[in-house]
């Protein structure tokens, strides 16, 4: 492994206070970023920025709520403030719920598109300047969900359908700039979305096994590895791509 890919750089992750955004944070840290966490989970994002600095490594942290526009801009502001620049950034934040689709509460609707659409929107929409200023990287994590179709998580396979579509087509309004605009599309991950996942007891099991696989639950760590080579020089030539890190759930 290369040794401080990250030397210089600033990333800005989100959901960093838990599973794959942790991950991120730990890993971007221990090769040399500055990290700048944000999540909506205050305690839990503290605990991040303690295992990083017990790490040896910079962080700084700020809790509050994505799917708020003006959240996104003052978190992006004060990671400029205190950083003076952003490198990397990582939509990473993310809610998942299971339930038959004709049962969708409005509330629920509205809050899995506010977290995982609008979130990585307003969170795009306010780093990019200072990513095309740094020469940056925007990594967008979606989910075998985003390429496939899947019984009763309708919502929250749409919502990342939208993050797919938003990076490739983001990729082609900055194609003549400085900066790469990329996805991974993890399929189940060891972390407490997918511990935490309920599904309703009168669901036709037959229907999830597509996209359950055959090879078990990766860890928040292979989603890290990947991200850390997708922000790092050795993918220069990643422009647009959704990257899946699945144990082959979308192969077949
Ligand atoms: N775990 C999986 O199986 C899996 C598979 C594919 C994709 N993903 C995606 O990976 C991403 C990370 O998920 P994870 O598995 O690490 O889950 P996680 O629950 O461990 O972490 C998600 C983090 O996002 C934070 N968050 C939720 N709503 C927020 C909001 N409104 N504002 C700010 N922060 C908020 C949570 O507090 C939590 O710390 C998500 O986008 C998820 O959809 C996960």
């Amino acid at each position: 492994m290369a040794a401080n890919r990250f030397d210089g750089k600033v990333a800005l992750i989100t959901g960093a206070g838990s599973g794959i955004g942790r991950a991120v944070a730990q890993r971007l840290a221990s090769e040399g970023a500055r990290v700048f966490g944000h999540d909506i989970a205050a305690e839990a994002l503290t605990e991040t920025e303690q295992l990083v600095r017990d790490a040896g490594g910079e962080m700084l942290v700020r809790d509050g709520d994505i799917s708020k526009r003006d959240e996104c801009v003052e978190m992006t502001a004060d990671c400029v403030a205190a950083y003076g620049r952003i490198d990397i950034v990582g939509n990473v934040a993310g809610i998942a719920r299971a339930e038959h689709f004709v049962d969708v509460a409005e509330a629920d609707y509205r809050r899995m598109m506010g977290v995982n659409v609008d979130g990585p929107v307003f969170v795009a929409q306010a780093t990019i300047p200072h990513l095309l200023e740094a020469g940056g990287t925007l990594i967008n994590i979606a989910s075998n969900a985003g390429l496939m179709g899947q019984a009763f998580t309708v919502v929250y396979c749409m919502s990342k359908g939208a993050i797919v579509q938003m990076t490739r087509s983001l990729a082609m309004e900055f194609v003549k700039q400085d900066i790469r605009i990329n996805a991974i599309a993890p399929a189940g991950i060891n972390t407490a979305l997918s511990t935490g996942f309920r599904i309703p007891d009168d669901i036709d099991f037959e229907l999830m096994i597509p996209y359950s696989g055959y090879r078990g639950m990766g860890e928040a760590s292979d989603i890290a590895n990947l991200f850390a080579w997708m922000a790092s020089d050795e993918a220069s030539n990643m422009h647009g791509s959704i990257v899946s890190s699945d144990r082959g759930v979308t192969a077949g």
